[in-house]
């Protein structure tokens, strides 16, 4: 009979089967797919996996020292973390075409990738966290071209490893079970989608140090409010981003010209239409006296009450 138990004492079984003595390399992103990957494979083979880590500098605040101390520290994982935010800023800058940007990120993920990996002489497969959907839509890939997805996280075809994806029969809800069961986190096996090119598609045009960390104080400001308010399950997704917009305000007795924060929530079931999300009133209206009072540069905070078709979820 079907259940998670019993599929984590197969695949456990499977893996060690495969692998034997030899070696896997996982790139590890800390979303919920190559988290769950690497939990599985962890459990099966131990010191024999090895996850590389990319942070490029645009991750949510404490993002980076999270999956440290989950997946390092208390799962005890070999990871290597690279920190890599000066290589992906310095190839940004001047960019501010958001699909340039995609390009850009995606492309220098692989480089760092590669570069680590080859440090690494002695890997013979790369773990996947390719989920049943995955394997079913990649056929119809070409139908949604209105933005790139480039999920950072896709490697080269032609690096020199056999794949193992054990969770290519995996829907994301049973994905989420194995996680849990597999002793993951609640914030992680939980996490709202975010995406690879990370707050660089938050910061709307050009990507600047100032500017990301604009985002990032304003967006932690956001999910502590969402998660206090018990909201965090309710909402598919939210962010804040900080469009090009500089507006007068006050401030005691002084006029202020400085930035607006968006705020974006919406509701969804698979990303692909959404209806922006009833955040009650005093929500809102703590979030944003405390981005304006927290947070350097804002005056002023707008909420986002456009659904999807017509607007996208993210503002590029
Ligand atoms: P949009 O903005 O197209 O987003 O309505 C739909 C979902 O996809 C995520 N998204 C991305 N994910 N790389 C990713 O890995 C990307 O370039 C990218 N762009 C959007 C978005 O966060 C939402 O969940």
């Amino acid at each position: 009979e079907w259940s998670i138990k019993n599929f984590i004492e197969q695949e456990v079984k499977n893996i060690q089967d495969k692998v034997g003595d030899k070696k896997v390399l996982c790139a590890l992103s800390g979303g919920v797919d190559s988290s769950v990957v690497a939990a599985l494979i962890h459990k099966a083979i131990g010191d024999q996996l090895t996850c590389i880590f990319v942070d490029h500098g645009l991750l949510r605040k404490n993002e980076a020292d999270d999956v440290m101390k989950v997946f390092a520290d208390d799962f005890h994982m070999n990871i290597i973390k690279v920190d890599a935010k000066d290589r992906f800023l310095s190839k940004l800058k001047g960019v501010d075409d958001p699909e340039k940007k995609r390009k850009i990120i995606g492309n220098e993920f692989i480089y760092v990738f590669d570069d680590e990996a080859d440090k690494l002489k002695d890997m013979d497969y790369l773990a996947q966290g390719t989920l049943y959907t995955d394997v079913i839509e990649s056929g119809t890939e070409t139908a949604q071209t209105i933005k790139s997805h480039h999920n950072v996280g896709g490697l080269p075809e032609d690096m020199q490893f056999e794949l193992i994806e054990p969770l290519n029969t995996l829907f994301k809800d049973e994905v989420r079970e194995l996680g849990t069961q597999l002793g993951i986190p609640d914030h992680i096996v939980w996490r709202q989608p975010f995406p690879g090119p990370g707050l660089a598609i938050r910061v709307l045009g050009e990507v600047t140090d100032d500017k990301l960390e604009i985002v990032r104080e304003s967006d932690a400001i956001l999910r502590e409010e969402i998660a206090a308010a018990g909201l965090d399950r309710d909402i598919w997704q939210y962010f804040t981003v900080l469009p090009n917009i500089k507006s007068v305000g006050v401030m005691g007795d002084a006029r202020t010209y400085d930035y607006t924060i968006g705020i974006r929530a919406v509701t969804s079931i698979d990303g692909m239409t959404s209806d922006w999300a009833r955040i009650p009133w005093d929500v809102l209206e703590k979030i944003s006296t405390r981005i304006v009072n927290e947070v350097d540069h804002i005056n002023r905070v707008v909420y986002d009450v456009t659904s999807k078709p017509p607007a996208t979820i993210e503002w590029e």
